[in-house]
């Protein structure tokens, strides 16, 4: 069976008025002097309105003041420019409130004039709470981690109170050079959590060897020697912290393989732990121990610049220097 052109004009007509008054979208149609002509039933019901009574209203006789202002000024850079928005914004219709993501796309006529634009609301309120419940969870979930981190760090330090502060000056040095070395935020975030508790093997040493005012012998030193294996254990069994286990274990190496626990060479070691040596060498130079007062801060810089490429990464010792006589780093107590 054929439609007559008419039938066919007629059908299409109620196809489309039932589909627009169907949609739970808040669909509208206004003129360039920014009057409402369209809107759909959805709307309408927000507003206690029929459709048709929409005609020739303006956002100012629908909506609080702040808000219809808001929306005709976004018209009017529609009209202005000829480009369609995407925006997010509160929709308040009489006793209500949403927030709604709305679509408002410019018409023109044969000769690319606007004539009006055509919008579409739909509410998003439920994703909006989602997002910020989520974005609260994440934030919490962010102070429980920097807590237990930051615990870590506690129990160290009680264990051996003369390198009270080293960790944490540590971390001060090493973001700096991670930060100046141009270093993506994750492996900034890694740094900062591996210097933070990098010495956390050192609860497993026994305390009149961690805290001897006097040289270790060699059976003592081959103790201190087994905190980056017992602090990557610790670690390594947190998923969220494999990572930071995998620099904790290497922060004692060195380039030409002197270091411990396994002597690894060159490329091998990670450039995190690169970091970590450096800054952990330099802030352990500089502070007074029990067994000897503190080395003045050109000593220490003078000492990995000797060893630069053989013990230390040549540009993290060029970045650190640079740190100290260029730009006026200094620990923070
Ligand atoms: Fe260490």
């Amino acid at each position: 069976m054929k439609l007559t052109k008419t039938k066919k004009i007629r059908l299409d007509k109620t196809f489309y008025k039932e589909l627009l008054n169907n949609l739970p979208e808040k669909i509208f149609y206004k003129d360039k002097n920014l009057r409402y002509i369209i809107i759909n039933r959805s709307f309408a019901d927000d507003l206690g309105i029929k459709p048709e009574e929409i005609e020739g209203k303006t956002d100012l006789d629908i909506f609080p003041h702040n808000i219809a202002e808001k929306y005709r000024k976004d018209d009017r850079g529609i009209i202005k420019t000829g480009k369609p928005i995407h925006i997010i914004d509160p929709y308040c219709p009489p006793d209500k409130k949403y927030v709604v993501q709305c679509i408002k796309i410019p018409v023109k006529d044969k000769k690319g004039n606007v004539i009006g634009m055509l919008g579409m609301a739909y509410d998003i309120t439920d994703k909006v709470r989602l997002i910020k419940k989520l974005q609260k969870n994440v934030k919490e979930f962010q102070e429980t981690f920097e807590d237990i981190i930051k615990t870590m760090m506690d129990i160290v330090e009680t264990k051996d109170p003369y390198t009270s502060g080293h960790q944490k000056k540590t971390v001060q040095l090493a973001c700096a050079i991670a930060k100046e070395m141009g270093c993506p935020r994750k492996q900034i975030e890694d740094i900062k959590i591996a210097s933070s508790i990098h010495d956390l093997g050192k609860i497993f040493i026994p305390m009149d060897i961690l805290n001897k005012p006097a040289k270790l012998d060699d059976v003592e030193f081959a103790f201190v020697k087994t905190h980056p294996v017992n602090g990557y254990k610790l670690l390594n069994d947190i998923k969220l912290l494999s990572p930071v286990a995998k620099i904790v274990y290497q922060h004692h190496e060195r380039l030409n393989g002197a270091g411990y626990p396994e002597g690894t060479r060159d490329g091998k070691i990670s450039l995190e732990a690169r970091i970590i040596a450096v800054a952990d060498v330099v802030e352990a130079m500089t502070s007074h121990r029990p067994y000897r007062t503190a080395y003045p801060l050109e000593e220490a810089l003078k000492e990995i610049e000797k060893n630069a490429g053989a013990l230390y990464d040549k540009d993290v010792v060029k970045i650190t220097i640079k740190l100290f006589r260029e730009k006026n780093f200094s620990f923070q107590t």
